[in-house]
This record gives structure tokens, C-alpha cells and sequence, in this order.
């Protein structure tokens, strides 16, 4: 970089990086939406209902993620605690959902959960135990991708607990929920809900795509057959842990980006914010350095 040596060279150099920086977050954005693009342009099963309009998805979304940022501002101006769990099918949109939910927030305000399978250790602990290591202090958000809700989903569908075990879990997690509650957690629960048609259109897409095959895990397949099987568990989960202190807000997911919009706007209403007196920020001019340390050979 020794253009910057000189004046004029200086401000080419500055101007490049903000070159850099531009088509940087752009690129974030055209990965995104050439994602969902392709996705969305190929003809379903049940043929062209109404797309959602690729401009008032973009406009949309960023309106909502500008509401975002002023509740991570309020969440952290008022020592909120906010836990919010996404729940649902193998490829029902809750990692797309949440990658467009933190996308342009602190992570250190808001950050994901997603737990893998319990180590051996884990499984002798008690169930609630490693979810609970998660949970957030005083300004903090957290968002479990899948979370305690696994044992009355996965592990009981593919028979990694007992019935036993299935049946202690319903027992406790009202109790443990209203003690989240009770203690000033705000605990918020989303259950993206798609069709049987939809589940196979993704999964036969991610088997196509080289780019997504990592997505299909040996999990997935098996789920594809125990359909009829994770239909009973989660009619079960939804009537036994759906309490007025913290009840399932259910996201129709068979549109990814209505759900996503839906789901945002709808996480939006479910904390009172407002706007958080932002102090007025200026630059201070750099202090003064002696030559050799503002220009080392
Ligand atoms: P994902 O859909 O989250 O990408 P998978 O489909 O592979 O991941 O697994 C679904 C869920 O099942 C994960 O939350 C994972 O932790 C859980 N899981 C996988 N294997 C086990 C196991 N042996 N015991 C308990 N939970 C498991
Ligand atoms: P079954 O065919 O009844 O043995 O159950 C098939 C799968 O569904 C097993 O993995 C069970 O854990 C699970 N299952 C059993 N009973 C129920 C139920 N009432 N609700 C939801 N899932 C269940
Ligand atoms: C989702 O989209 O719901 C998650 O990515 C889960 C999955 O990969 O199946």
C-alpha cells in the first residue's frame, strides 16, 4: 500500500476500500437472494400460486431488519432476556429464518443455539441441563435452532429415549418454562409448519444440488418415512406444552419468504420496544504519533 504515502494516492486507496466494503455486504445480499431465487423458480407440484414479489421481499425485509436493530438496541438498553425457539420439520425453514433474523444484528446481543446430538456425558445429565448453560444473561437474545423440544420430536420418532423419558420431559417442561418465565425471561416458540409435498420437494432439490446435499443428513431421509410418525409427536408436543405462559406460535412455512417475513414481523410484536436515546457519536482526530510509527517500513 504505498500509494498512501502520498495525499492524493491516500484518498484513491480509501476509495477502494470502500469499494471493497460495498460490493462486500452486496455480495452478502446477492448470495442470499440467488439462493432463494433458484429455489423459487422452479415450478412446484401444485403449480405457480401467488410468488411473493422478489422486490417487496427485499424492501420488506429490510424494513423489518431495521425494527430488529432498534429492539437489539432496547434489549440491551433495558437488560432484556429473550429466548426464542424455532421448531419444526427437517427443512421447514428455521436455519433460513434465523440466518435473515441475526443477519445484521450484534452477535453478542443476539446469538444462535444449535446444539449438536448429546455427548454420552450429556446423556447422563439431566435433559434440561446443556440447553439451560445457553440461556441469556441481561440484554441478551438467544435463539435456539431446535432445542429441548428434540426429546417429543426427533428422539422420540427415532427411538433415542424411552416413552419413559418422553413422558418425564411433558411432565417438566411447563414446569421449567414457567420458571423461565417467572424469573423475566421473555420465552417466545415458533413451530414452522410445511406441507408433506413441500418436505419432498426440498429434500429431492437438496439431493440435486451440490450445493446443498451436505444439508440432507441420514436424519432427514429416515424422517421422510416416519412421516405419519413425527405427525403424532408433534400434534402431541403442540397440545401438551402449549401454556398460556408460553404458548406455540405456529409459522406457515410452505412459502419461505412469507414465513420469514411473518415470522420476524411477528417476533417484532411479541416485545414491546421503543426508541433508545442514542448518544450523538463523532470521530476524534487520531492522536498525534511520531513519524517512523504512522509510516513502518
Ligand atoms: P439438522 O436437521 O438440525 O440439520 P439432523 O437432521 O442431523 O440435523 O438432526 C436433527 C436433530 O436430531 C438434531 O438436533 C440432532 O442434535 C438430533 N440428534 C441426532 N442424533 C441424535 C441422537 N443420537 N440422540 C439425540 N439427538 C440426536
Ligand atoms: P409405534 O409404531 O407406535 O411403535 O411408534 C413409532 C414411533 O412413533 C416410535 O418411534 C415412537 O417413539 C413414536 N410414538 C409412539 N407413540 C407415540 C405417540 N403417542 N405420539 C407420537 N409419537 C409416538
Ligand atoms: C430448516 O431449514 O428447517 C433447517 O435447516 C433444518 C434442516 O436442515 O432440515
Amino acid at each position: 500500500m504505498d500509494r498512501t504515502f502520498d495525499g492524493a494516492g491516500t484518498r484513491v486507496a480509501d476509495l477502494d476500500r470502500l469499494r471493497e466494503e460495498i460490493a462486500d455486504s452486496f455480495d452478502e445480499e446477492l448470495e442470499l437472494s440467488m439462493d432463494e431465487e433458484t429455489l423459487d423458480a422452479m415450478p412446484h407440484g401444485g403449480g405457480g400460486e401467488g410468488m411473493l414479489d422478489r422486490r417487496f421481499y427485499f424492501r420488506e425485509l429490510f424494513r423489518l431488519q431495521r425494527e430488529l436493530v432498534r429492539l437489539q438496541d432496547w434489549i440491551q438498553a433495558k437488560g432484556l432476556k429473550v429466548v426464542v425457539l424455532f421448531e419444526g420439520r427437517d427443512s421447514a425453514g428455521k436455519g433460513g429464518a434465523i440466518k435473515r433474523i441475526t443477519q445484521r444484528l450484534n452477535p453478542r446481543v443476539c446469538r444462535v443455539v444449535a446444539l449438536p446430538a448429546p455427548s454420552a456425558r450429556e446423556r447422563s445429565q439431566w435433559y434440561f441441563q446443556r440447553y439451560i448453560a445457553h440461556l441469556p444473561a441481561a440484554g441478551e437474545m438467544v435463539l435456539f435452532d431446535r432445542s429441548w423440544y428434540n426429546r417429543a420430536g426427533v428422539e422420540r420418532v427415532m427411538g433415542f429415549c424411552t416413552e419413559a423419558e418422553v413422558e418425564e420431559f411433558f411432565r417438566s417442561v411447563p414446569d421449567f418454562e414457567r420458571m423461565l418465565v417467572r424469573s423475566g425471561t421473555i420465552l417466545i416458540k415458533y413451530w414452522f409448519s410445511i406441507t408433506d409435498a413441500e418436505q419432498q420437494f426440498r429434500f429431492s432439490m437438496r439431493i440435486e444440488d451440490p450445493l446443498k446435499r451436505w444439508k440432507l443428513s441420514p436424519m432427514d431421509v429416515e424422517s421422510r418415512r416416519r412421516w405419519e410418525d413425527y405427525t403424532r409427536a408433534k400434534e402431541a408436543m403442540l397440545q401438551r406444552t402449549h401454556i398460556p405462559e408460553a404458548r406455540w406460535w405456529v409459522v406457515a412455512a410452505d412459502d419461505k419468504k412469507r414465513a420469514r417475513l411473518n415470522c420476524i414481523h411477528h417476533l417484532l410484536s411479541q416485545v414491546p420496544y421503543g426508541d433508545v436515546e442514542q448518544a450523538p457519536v463523532s470521530l476524534p482526530p487520531r492522536e498525534h504519533r511520531p513519524d517512523y510509527v504512522r509510516h513502518p517500513v
